[in-house]
């Protein structure tokens, strides 16, 4: 039965050009039962499996794909010829025929048509000649191809009037596969091998009928998915239910109505897979796409990655929208449907080419993790423009938003029209307590000051113990690790840092011992990652199973970390905040080192995300938080701990209404918006309007558009035209939401460029680097002068004349290095613009992020975010250069710098980076074995590539392979798309039939 189903799947590239009409018909599923509407359950289990037979347009072949017959003769080409002859033929006998033709059409043609084109070239009328001869013919080969057997395949040889049934003409090729039905079912005075090929094709066809009853028997036993998809999340996923609460959430009446939803329960709850059950039923039975919005570049490759094996198995496609990666518009697919997972900023960039493209009502269902990013600044702002673009624009899209920490819900609801479900389950127990010196209090709403007495400490310290660690960190921690697992959130960076160099300073010698072999290796590859460098606290602290965790590391570094600690290689890291909201490491024991981030007191949101990574479903049977706190703040910590959860504000009159004016000028750029009541209207779906009484007491949110309009006009993004006052965007104004180019840098961003233009220097990358680096990273840079100075006078002299050009001479970095005072102070964002310039420009010769650190005085992670920024601004760039003719020279430049930026490594390693999670040093490892390319990836075998890579986890591997079939699967589609397109009618195409003179009739 497989076989037969991948018989049917396969879709080849198909040669010949269809008509539009044609392909917009393969959107009615041949399944959705006689032409009816496609239902949504009864379609589920098939549609997954076998994406290119459920789609069959009425003027194409039942068995279009399907490999037995195409490979067996050349009948079907014959017919297909046939077929499209007569049909043009018909066409054009149609278009000569001013009065409504007769119902012979046949006898129409009978008629010569010369005779009624005598006007025409003779070059012409030879033409028509040929096609009508042709067309004779290839009626008479059909007639022979065929045999006649009783009853329907005579129909094929009669003239059109008789092949009309109620007024609708049936294909040719329709006719064929009921002739062929006929044939393989009926005896007939047929040749050995014909009477051969007939049984194998009745046999096939009764296969493919089998597998598709088989397959909708099996229709939607889980949650509306085939049972395949509980196999998946057994074998993939090592869930064998649903927690109980998942299952009344999935069978909520507004679930089934797909109303949109907002649920939340605590951390670790299970929440994602209610999502991912949605989200598949949306793909599957729905045939619809689906964006799932995740907040950090690491989540969205951990779930690229996490589905991919998914996407192969169900036949949709995974695609990744995260830093430079995402297609705009998204690749339209016709047989398969798309799960995108994408960043905040890039979802919000995809709804708007899915707005601009009309295509927004293909998205079915768009989810949102942790929505309380909804009150998170800036990025909370993107959430809600978007949000409120597809509830504004899309009826036909439900929304679906998850989190732990939310305060409001009703306001949300409000904003999203949505249900709510909210449950307190979670599979793992956990108990919060807090520290006070030597006593451990529970944390307990009723008790006193919120806490209850749990135990005294009493700890062994000796006094230099007890001066290096007053709060009884390290005894915390040992009371779990090695056997269990602990994560301890710091304050700073720099905190991290000290508290795993001091824990290690008092381990005992048996922790060197645990899983010695794999933290070796794990040594050797953090040195490999770094090229050879290595931080010297992880040097000193890895042996013991320990770490730390922020964005000071390489992603690399964070990577590989994150790996051995999942894997129980390391047992304790110590953290920032960050960790908390990332990637997904649960720990037996959370210890939060103090109340405060920074110098910031912890909010409620901060606090619960942290103590949520302890408890590990399935691993641990409970999980314990330990907030260790100073006597000053205990009455803080009291409020802290028992304090309901923070509510989530709009933040899109943040910063001065900043996030207003972009939203208004994309409204009209996308034409969603052309007056001053239309974008009312707008506003009117924003979670702003439904807590403007908190947000924006002072003045209305109609002053607040028109003051917003007023401003835009301004700054010349938009204006006024036509006799109705239309509001249109300028040229610039389109560039910038176009490349999603903040509004502040937009005009100066035009300006640089084109300057820049006057005297590109393309001999080297540094002008160009130059002008892709981010204005908002201007204000952290503090160039040291002496080691400015010295990269300068490593330029060439074409390179330090560009310098001089955009306003940085020789003599003021000079001067400055020498301590000296400058009279003429010169631009000091160019300044500092070319000082991360040259840190860019050096990465680019270099590839090692150690080094360049090293060079220019600066972290590691530093030089990291501000090429992943870098490589971000500059496809913002591209994008705003393209709608700017003027810059047109940019568009080749920026496309290959962009590239280079995103992944600033040996040109070979590039085809391997691409795959969701493979980073330089991995890439680096497969090139070396042997896998070179995405096709040798894709092909591997997990296991192999386990044997053959030091220190890659079976897991990882499984995961890593299947990223890389569905990239490759995903480029391979996209190029079959590419042909179809190709190949396909244009709509708009002339009328290719030759019109009658008026004299003719
Ligand atoms: N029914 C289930 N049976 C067993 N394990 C499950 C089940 N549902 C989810 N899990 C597992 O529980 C863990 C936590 O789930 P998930 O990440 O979805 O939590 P969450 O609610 O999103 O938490 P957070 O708010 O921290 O993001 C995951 O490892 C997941 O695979
Ligand atoms: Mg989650």
């Amino acid at each position: 039965m497989s076989s037969v189903r991948l018989h049917v799947k396969i879709k080849r590239v198909c040669a010949r050009k269809r008509p539009r009409d044609a392909l917009k018909a393969h959107l009615t599923p041949v399944r959705g039962g006689g032409g009816g509407s496609a239902p949504c359950a009864p379609c589920s289990s098939i549609m997954a499996e076998s994406a290119a037979v459920e789609f069959c347009s009425d003027s194409e072949d039942l068995f279009g794909d399907y490999d037995s017959i195409l490979e067996d003769s050349s009948i079907l080409a014959r017919l297909d010829d046939a077929e499209q002859r007569e049909r043009l033929q018909s066409e054009q006998l149609q278009g000569f025929r001013t009065p409504p033709p007769s119902t012979d059409a046949m006898s129409c043609s009978a008629a010569p048509l010369s005779d009624e084109l005598e006007d025409l070239p003779p070059s012409q009328l030879q033409f028509q000649e040929q096609i009508q001869d042709q067309a004779k013919r290839s009626r008479l080969q059909v007639a022979k191809a065929t045999p006649t057997p009783p009853g329907g395949a005579a129909k094929i040889g009669e003239p059109e009037g008789a092949k009309r049934r109620g007024g609708v003409r049936r294909s040719i090729a329709e006719q064929l596969k009921e002739a062929m039905l006929g044939n393989a079912a009926a005896p007939a005075a047929a040749s050995r091998s014909e009477a051969l090929k007939e049984a194998v094709i009745s046999r096939e066809i009764s296969e493919a009928m089998e597998a598709i009853s088989a397959e909708a028997a099996d229709l939607g036993p889980f949650f509306g998915l085939p049972s395949k998809v509980k196999e998946l999340m057994l074998r993939l996923r090592g869930i064998q239910r649903l927690y109980d609460w998942q299952e009344t959430c999935l069978n909520l009446d507004c679930v089934h109505q797909r109303k949109n939803l907002i649920y939340s329960l605590p951390t670790s709850g299970g929440k994602t897979l209610v999502a991912e059950i949605l989200i598949l039923r949306e793909l599957l039975c729905r045939r619809k796409d689906c964006l799932f919005i995740l907040p950090y570049i690491s989540l969205v490759q951990e779930k690229v990655r996490g589905l991919a094996n998914f996407g192969l198995e169900l036949d949709f496609m995974v695609e990744e929208y995260a830093g430079s990666k995402g297609r705009f518009p998204p690749v339209k697919r016709r047989s398969r449907r798309s799960l995108y997972v994408a960043t905040i900023e890039k979802a919000h960039s995809l709804v708007n080419s899915l707005i601009e493209g009309g295509r927004l009502e293909d998205l079915g269902l768009l989810v949102v993790d942790e929505l309380h990013m909804l009150g998170d600044g800036s990025r909370g702002a993107v959430i809600e423009m978007t949000l409120a673009k597809v509830l504004f624009m899309s009826k036909a899209t439900q929304i679906v938003g998850m989190s732990a920490t939310l305060g409001n819900i009703r306001d949300l609801q409000t904003f999203l029209g949505a249900e709510n479900y909210t449950n307190d389950f979670r599979p793992v127990q956990l108990k919060e307590y807090v520290k006070l010196n030597d006593t451990i209090y529970e944390v307990d709403p009723k008790g006193e000051n919120g806490f209850r007495f749990s135990r005294t400490l009493n700890f062994k310290y000796s006094s230099s113990m007890q001066k290096m660690d007053p709060d009884h960190v390290i005894a915390l921690v040992t009371e779990v690790i090695p056997l269990h697992s602990c994560l301890v959130f710091c304050p700073t960076k720099k905190n991290c840092e000290n508290v795993a160099g001091m824990i290690c300073k008092y381990l005992k010698e048996q922790f060197l011992q645990h899983r010695e072999e794999e933290k070796a290796a794990l040594l050797r590859e953090l040195k490999d990652s770094g090229n050879g460098s290595m931080c010297p606290v992880l040097r000193r602290t890895v042996p013991y199973g320990v770490a730390y965790h922020h964005s000071g590391l390489t992603s690399e570094e964070r990577k590989l970390i994150e790996e051995a600690y999942s894997g129980g290689v390391l047992c304790l890291l110590t953290c920032t905040s960050t960790l908390a909201a990332g990637i997904n490491l649960p720990a037996r024991r959370v210890i939060l080192r103090s109340p405060y981030v920074g110098v910031d007191f912890l909010k409620r949101s901060q606090y619960k995300q942290m103590v949520g990574r302890a408890g590990r479903a399935g691993i641990d049977t409970i999980g314990e938080s330990v907030l260790i706190l100073q006597e000053k703040d205990r009455k803080l910590v009291g409020e802290l701990v028992c304090a309901p959860m923070e509510n989530c504000y709009s933040n899109l009159m943040q910063d001065e209404g900043r996030a207003v004016l972009s939203l208004i000028l994309s409204l009209i750029g996308l034409n969603v918006a052309s007056s001053l009541q239309q974008l009312d209207a707008f506003l009117r779906r924003t979670l702003l309007f439904v807590q403007q009484q908190q947000l924006c007491a002072d003045r209305s949110l109609q002053e607040v558009v028109r003051q917003s309009v007023h401003i835009l006009k301004e700054k010349e993004l938009i204006a006024v035209t036509g006799t109705d006052s239309a509001l249109q965007v300028t040229r610039l104004g389109r560039a910038a939401y176009k490349g999603s180019v903040d509004l502040a840098y937009c005009d100066v961003l035009y300006r640089d460029l084109s300057k820049g233009l006057e005297g590109l220097l393309l001999n080297s990358y540094l002008h160009l680097v130059y002008l892709v680096t981010p204005y908002e990273l201007v204000p952290q840079c503090n160039p040291d002068w002496m080691v400015y100075f010295r990269q300068f006078s490593l330029l060439s002299a074409s390179e330090q004349k560009m310098s001089a050009a955009v306003g940085v001479p020789e003599s003021f970095v000079a001067r400055k290095a020498a301590g000296q005072t400058v009279k003429k102070n010169p631009d000091l964002v160019a300044v500092k613009r070319m000082y991360l310039a040259l840190v860019l420009f050096s990465l680019l010769k270099e590839t090692n992020v150690w080094s360049v650190a090293e060079r220019f005085q600066l972290s590691r992670g530093f030089v990291q975010t501000l090429l992943s920024s870098a490589s971000a601004f500059c496809s913002c760039v591209l994008h705003f250069t393209e709608e700017l003719e003027e810059l047109w020279p940019f568009k080749a430049l920026l496309t290959e710098l962009t590239r280079r930026l995103s992944y600033c490594v040996t040109a070979e390693l590039i085809p391997l980076m691409e795959v969701a999670g493979v980073l330089e040093f991995r890439a680096k490892q497969l090139y070396a074995a042997g896998y070179k390319t995405l096709s040798h990836l894709a092909n591997a075998d997990p296991a192999v590539l386990c044997r053959t890579i030091q220190n890659l986890y079976k897991k990882q591997a499984l995961l890593m392979v299947a990223s890389a079939k569905m990239l490759l699967n995903e480029k391979a589609a996209a190029l079959q798309e590419e042909v179809d397109d190709l190949l396909t009618l244009p709509a708009d195409l002339p009328p290719q039939r030759l019109q009658p003179k008026a004299a003719d009739f």
